[in-house]
């Protein structure tokens, strides 16, 4: 069992996620739909990887939004996210994590999508409700 204390290994774990995710029946067509051709891909993967390297191996390598990202992926598919989408995307990051890595890191990784799936969800909301000024 991995540890997931490299960036090789956060990679893995990354490309092994979305591997579930691609294929999901319910949250697959969200991220297919929003990132859609292999080139945007391989950039989501290499910028999860940064993002997890950031809130794991305390190495700053993310520099992003990710909330304005996801506020915009819901416009973009129907304004129907909810909370069932985040507990499938929990569910498919818990089993990759189990199935490959041991150790604190996995805690930490579980911990933290955790507290920022909540906040994402709440934000999501707060977005449709804004509307644009005509
Ligand atoms: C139902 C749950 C989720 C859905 C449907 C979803 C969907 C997406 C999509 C479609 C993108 C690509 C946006 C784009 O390229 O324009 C994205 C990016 C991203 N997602 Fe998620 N996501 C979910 C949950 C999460 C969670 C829980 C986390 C973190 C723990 C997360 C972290 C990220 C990050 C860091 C990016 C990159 C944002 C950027 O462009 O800088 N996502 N997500």
């Amino acid at each position: 069992m991995k540890k997931l204390d490299t960036r090789e290994e956060i990679d893995f774990l990354v490309r092994q996620f979305y591997k579930a995710v691609r294929t999901d029946s319910l949250i697959g067509p969200i991220f297919n739909e929003v990132i859609g051709s292999e080139e945007n891909w391989e950039k989501h993967f290499d910028k999860l990887t940064d993002f997890w390297v950031t809130n794991l191996l305390n190495q700053v390598a993310y520099k992003g939004s990710p909330i304005v990202a996801h506020q915009k992926a819901d416009k973009e598919t129907g304004e129907k996210i909810e909370q069932n989408y985040f507990d499938r995307w929990m569910e498919l990051w818990y089993a990759t994590l189990d199935e490959h890595f041991e150790g604190d890191k996995v805690h930490r990784a579980k911990q933290n999508a955790q507290n920022i799936a909540t906040f994402m969800l709440l934000k999501i909301k707060m977005a449709r409700q804004t509307k644009p000024i005509a």
